[in-house]
């Protein structure tokens, strides 16, 4: 099952040029995503009302509306059929449904829900590739897997030290450090410190490596935001030692030697497809388009480890579903889940087929 109130990601909002026609599936609902002449989204369902056809299939006409290249039924941005050839009389029937639509932060979001609720303060608030503030690269990808073996793994970072330890470069110390995770509206926040005596990054890691110059001992500060139904927001910086929070959980004051910023998203296409959108790079106050491309390079190879892993880990699934035993580590996929769950409670009123919370953990390890 699937939140429907919530918007998602149908893809690159700078990459669509009018006439242009994208098809997705988001949440099983065929999805057509076009720009009109005058540069306004239109998001409708990808099935022609006349015999089903995909819209996506037709052409733009009139610089704003869809002609299905079935039999030629034309839709108007807002669904209604305008034209059926050979027949004066238009039903009132003959309409296509369509979704509120934005593009924001470079992403096309689109509102899967009760329109009435679809409010643009709920998009997430990433950052889209053209901001000034970063040099960011950015790409997608498509698993064979359920979204929330992906959310699992992006809310717990332990995997880092097995699955990436040839990209980021952790060592088997990194999966013993603990993140501070909170429930926030809509998600969970992870704020982690790592700090130089906890070794979990190999010497040439990239994280370090990177910047150039560094003398002393530094620490590595990362936080990010987790938000339905699969939005990671994350801030990373590299700060000298000394400048590390006592707590290990604030905020430093200090300015860092080096930061960057990653967007990343799952659109949950089925049950068993998602697509997941990212970019990432370095600030552009000490970052070059050549660090930006060599953080890229390193981001895809780890996403490609994760699709390996996550992947292989749904064909089990599918084979041998089973229980799972649980650990200090699942709090965040914990956290993330019961989230999940519960807008999906609150939406359907029931929990039929809503993904398991398993609460007794978070008591365990809370
Ligand atoms: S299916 Fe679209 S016009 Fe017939
Ligand atoms: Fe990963």
């Amino acid at each position: 099952m699937f939140i429907r109130n919530c918007w998602y990601v149908a893809g690159w909002d700078q990459e669509l040029a009018p006439g242009a026609l994208l098809s997705i599936k988001i949440i099983d609902d065929p999805i057509l995503v076009y720009r009109t002449d005058d540069g306004d989204l239109v998001a409708m369902e990808d099935r022609c009302c006349h015999r089903l056809a995909p819209l996506s299939l037709g052409r733009l006409e009139d610089g704003c509306n869809i002609r299905c290249m079935y039999h030629g039924l034309k839709f108007d941005p807002f669904g209604r059929c305008v034209e059926i050839p050979g027949q004066d009389t238009i039903p009132s029937t003959a309409r296509v449904r369509t979704y509120p639509v934005v593009g924001k932060h470079s992403w096309i979001w689109v509102w899967m829900g009760d329109p009435s609720l679809a409010d643009e303060a709920l998009i997430p608030p990433a950052v889209g590739y053209d901001d000034p503030r970063y040099i960011l690269r950015h790409g997608n990808i498509d698993y064979a897997a359920n979204y929330q073996l992906i959310n699992d793994n992006l809310t717990d970072f332990s995997h880092l030290s097995y699955v990436h330890a040839n990209s980021f470069g952790s060592t088997e110390l990194w999966a013993r450090i603990r993140p501070l995770i909170k429930v926030i509206d809509r998600g969970i926040r992870v704020t982690r410190w790592v700090g130089p005596e906890d070794q979990a990054l190999k010497p040439d890691a990239p994280a370090t490596k990177r910047v150039p110059d560094i003398t002393g001992p530094t620490a590595l500060f990362s936080t990010y935001d987790y938000l339905v139904p699969g939005v990671l927001l994350m801030y990373s910086a590299i700060y000298r030692a000394q400048d590390m929070p006592e707590d290990r959980v604030s905020w430093p004051d200090a300015e860092p030697i080096a930061a960057n910023f990653t967007s990343q998203a799952l659109t949950p296409m089925s049950e068993t497809e998602t697509r997941y959108f990212f970019s990432w790079g370095p600030r552009s106050v000490e970052g070059t388009p050549e660090m930006a491309d060599g953080m890229f390079k390193v981001a895809q190879m780890a996403f490609a480890e994760d699709k390996d892993m996550i992947e292989a880990q749904q064909r089990i699934i599918n084979l041998k579903p089973g229980n799972e035993v649980l650990t200090t580590a699942d709090v965040g996929p914990v956290q993330m889940r019961a989230v999940i769950r519960k807008m999906i409670k609150a939406e359907n009123g029931d929990m039929a087929g809503a993904p398991d919370a398993t609460p007794a953990v978070l008591d365990a390890v809370s």
